[in-house]
């Protein structure tokens, strides 16, 4: 019996490709290299020593997808595969609402034909959208701020109905605070295109010589610095927090949602510093406007995942700076070598 990951080869898919190989599962990896490269998934092989079944396939393409369920064993799906840039889901609200919904609703249906009712979805901490009181619980109102967001939500609730219709599935949704940080090789880490919008891509690439400066979005909030506060997780810990969901929704039935993350808060100027002190590297910064839809902060309470799922996040900030570090400064053009593939 093999594990389905949807998005393997991404960022967050390929940590969680390393760790469910080096615990023994078998895997099989579906990506349509939107947003990735094949060379991501050629690492994951190099550093577990362990091959494992790969198919370039959009969830949106059902006879293929159809196909992988045919020549595969399938016990449950990590489903990670889905677009995510903010930005980009309010200029392209349709791409996004056709590729993050109509990929889960192919990847539902041909998992119900297959017989196949287990599933961990990658949702995000977006879905509490503009929350008001600090640390967020599971039982916060949810709403969206953009069209990326309303997919989340949107999924969420259409997993929660699939459940009410067939209580045989075992759903648990994931809802992610901040990933930053990279496994500890090096070998593998975060791979944004062109200009990245998330801050420690961000930093990194100042600090590498890529980017001239960081611009902080506003020092007006209302915050101990006055800039926004975000509970940074290690991409490590996230993908353990995987592995233990999977585990839970293997031993039960059911839907429940999780916040994975650490349940402290990091203003930006407090990552920059942390950042600085972990890598002795200098990012240089100013300050600019607010960016529109950003709130002043937002951080977990975990404990949900604690006592249900027995995970709690373990690497600490500046593990997280150092992980990234390496990663940049070993592959400043990230996964370079994928663009030509073999
Ligand atoms: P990523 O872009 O690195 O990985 C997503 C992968 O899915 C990519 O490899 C992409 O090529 C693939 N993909 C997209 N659409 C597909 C399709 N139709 N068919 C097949 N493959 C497809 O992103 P990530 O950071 O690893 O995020 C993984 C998941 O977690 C996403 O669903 C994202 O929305 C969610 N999430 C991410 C963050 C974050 O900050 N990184 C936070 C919260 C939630
Ligand atoms: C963090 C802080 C910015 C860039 C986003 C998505 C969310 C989730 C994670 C997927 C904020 C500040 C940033 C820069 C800055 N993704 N910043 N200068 O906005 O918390 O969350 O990624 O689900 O849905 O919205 O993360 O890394 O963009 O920003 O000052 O160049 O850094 O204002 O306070 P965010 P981020």
């Amino acid at each position: 019996m093999a594990i389905l990951v949807t998005g393997g080869a991404g960022y967050i898919g390929s940590h969680t490709c390393v760790q469910l190989l080096n615990h023994g599962s078998d895997i099989v990896v579906v990506d349509n290299f939107s947003n990735s490269k094949m060379e991501s998934l050629d690492r994951v092989r190099e550093l577990t020593e362990r091959d494992f079944p790969f198919y370039e396939v959009d969830l949106l393409d059902r006879a293929s997808l159809e196909q992988v369920f045919k020549e595969n064993e399938i016990e449950a799906v990590i489903h990670f595969a889905g677009l995510k840039a903010v930005g980009e889901s309010v200029s392209k609200p349709l791409h996004y609402y056709h590729n993050n919904l109509t990929g889960t609703f192919v990847l539902c249906e041909v998992m119900e034909k297959y017989n196949v009712r287990n599933i961990v979805f990658s949702s995000s901490a977006t879905v509490y959208g503009m929350p008001d009181t600090m640390p967020i619980t599971e039982e916060a109102p949810l709403s969206a701020t953009n069209p990326y967001g309303q997919t989340k939500l949107m999924i969420e609730q259409i997993l929660r109905d699939l459940y009410v219709a067939d209580s045989n599935w075992s759903i648990a949704l994931l809802r992610y605070f901040n990933p930053i940080g990279a496994h500890v090789s090096g070998r593998i880490g975060e791979d944004p295109n062109g200009i990245p919008n998330n801050l420690m891509p961000y930093i990194s690439q100042v600090a590498v010589g890529k980017l001239e400066q960081l611009s902080v979005f506003g020092d007006d909030y209302d915050t101990a610095d006055g800039t926004g506060v975000r509970d940074y997780i290690h991409v490590e810990d996230l993908a353990n927090g995987h592995l233990k969901a999977l585990q839970h929704i293997l031993d039960t039935t059911g839907v429940e949602a999780y916040n994975l993350g650490t349940g402290n808060g990091y203003s930006v100027l407090q990552m920059v510093k942390a950042f600085e002190e972990a890598t002795g590297k200098e990012v240089k910064y100013s300050v600019a406007p607010r960016r529109p839809g950003d709130i002043a902060e937002c951080y977990a309470d975990p404990t949900k995942a604690k006592e249900e799922l027995g995970w709690v996040a373990e690497k600490g900030i500046e593990e997280m700076c150092q992980d990234t570090w390496r990663w940049q400064s070993e592959n400043p053009d990230g996964y370079k070598r994928g663009q030509v593939r073999t």
